[in-house]
């Protein structure tokens, strides 16, 4: 998901999904007759408006005919090696369950519960909350075809529970997260908004709320300086309260976040002006959110500091901060692959090109990170110990 492609023209859409688009846009339009959206508000609606949204209506999104791909969807081996490090944890815990967060097609769900099944640490529930109705429906779909005699042990559930035992998982949910847009202007911060000139989307600012101001006065109290004039980037308050109420909701386990981000110092340097904004439309990579609205993804890498700072206060330790690929080299890819080398010489071919996607520097391998949470007495995950970077949050 992370194809820097931000020269080349958009395709251009089908009709129906242009005329779904409109449909977004009418709607986004009425929510701004009285004036403007914040951009979190906006961002927010595009994804997520029931019916009219990107996650929220039946495009297909995900893998090579849709918008974008992530680690579950390039190979089951990203989903048998967490599934090894689940297993890890729930050996600790007495009735421990899973419980998947925004698990989109139901890749991950199905690899990583059969790997459980087969190395005989199956949970009694696999848990998943999924705030799209259609891809809830594609997640049950992909179940049932995939684990039949296992559909019972799986549960769809609304709300986050108030006491959880087992382990969290969340593979780029903090990413599709919306995120506030500001700019730092005379030293003064600014709003980003969203506004209508014609039928076109453009932005817009305004003197920010005392809310924003707040979060970038301890953005650059944590630095230790102030954001230079004109700089502009994103802060992800959601993905704090997010994070917070996973940590309260669980009682003894562990939590693996994955996504695309930096820890804050990164994401806040000056060459970092203009933020980590990126829109995904047919495996194009680009970074204008007011094209396409509701048939295009819009996601901002993550701020980690934030996000461990929002698990530290609520509660839970972190075993550890790692890449990508030094999460699958610690966590057990070398028994996995191993495993997999009788395959018909086209699936290890495939399979070794995938293994490069997942673990390649400058790309997946090292733009993902996954941030390790525990709570109560357990121990640390192998895949969280090889090449620990928590000194960088
Ligand atoms: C980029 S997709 C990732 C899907 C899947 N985890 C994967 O790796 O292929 C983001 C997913 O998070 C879901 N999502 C977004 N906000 C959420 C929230 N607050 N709670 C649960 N799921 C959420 C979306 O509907 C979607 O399924």
């Amino acid at each position: 998901m992370d194809i820097d492609d931000l020269m080349q023209p958009l395709p251009i859409p089908d009709e129906q999904s242009l005329a779904h688009s409109e449909r977004c846009a009418v709607f986004l339009r009425e929510a701004m007759a009285e004036g403007s959206l914040s951009f979190a508000q906006f961002m927010n609606a595009c994804l997520y408006t029931p019916g009219l949204g990107y996650y929220a209506a039946g495009s297909r999104k995900f893998g090579a005919g849709g918008d974008f791909v992530t680690a579950p969807e390039i190979s089951p081996v990203f989903s048998r090696v967490l599934a090894r490090q689940v297993a890890a944890v729930l050996e600790q815990l007495e009735k421990p369950d899973v419980l998947e967060f925004g698990a989109g097609s139901g890749a991950m769900a199905a690899e990583v519960f059969g790997r459980l099944k087969a190395m005989g640490e199956a949970p009694e529930h696999y848990l998943i909350l999924e705030v799209s109705p259609d891809l809830r429906e594609r997640q049950q779909r992909r179940i049932a075809e995939r684990l039949p005699s296992d559909v019972d042990r799986f549960r769809w559930i609304d709300e986050i529970p108030g006491s959880f035992n087992g382990v969290i998982l969340a593979n780029e949910v903090l990413d599709a997260l919306p995120v506030e847009r500001f700019e730092i202007r005379d030293g003064v911060v600014f709003q980003q908004r969203v506004t209508t000139d014609g039928d076109r989307f453009v932005l817009t600012t305004a003197p920010a709320p005392s809310v924003l101001t707040e979060a970038v006065s301890r953005i650059e109290s944590d630095l230790g300086t102030t954001l230079p004039e004109g700089f502009t980037s994103e802060i992800c308050t959601a993905a704090f309260d997010w994070t917070a109420s996973l940590v309260n909701g669980l009682r003894e386990g562990a939590i693996f976040l994955f996504d695309y981000g930096v820890g804050r110092d990164a994401y806040y340097a000056p060459d970092r002006d203009g933020g980590w904004l990126r829109c995904h439309f047919r495996h194009h990579a680009h970074s204008n959110p007011l094209v396409y609205p509701g048939i295009q993804d819009i996601t901002a890498w993550v701020d980690f500091s934030l996000v461990a700072e929002a698990a530290v206060t609520a509660g839970a330790e972190i075993g550890g901060y790692v890449t990508q690929a030094h999460f699958l080299m610690a966590g057990g890819l070398d028994a996995e692959l191993e495993l997999m080398q009788d395959a018909p010489l086209d699936k290890q071919l495939e399979l070794a090109s995938a293994v490069k996607t997942l673990t390649l520097p400058g790309e997946m391998g090292e733009h993902v990170k996954c941030l390790g949470l525990v709570k109560g007495n357990v121990r640390t995950p192998d895949a969280l110990t090889m090449m620990d970077i928590t000194h960088t949050l």
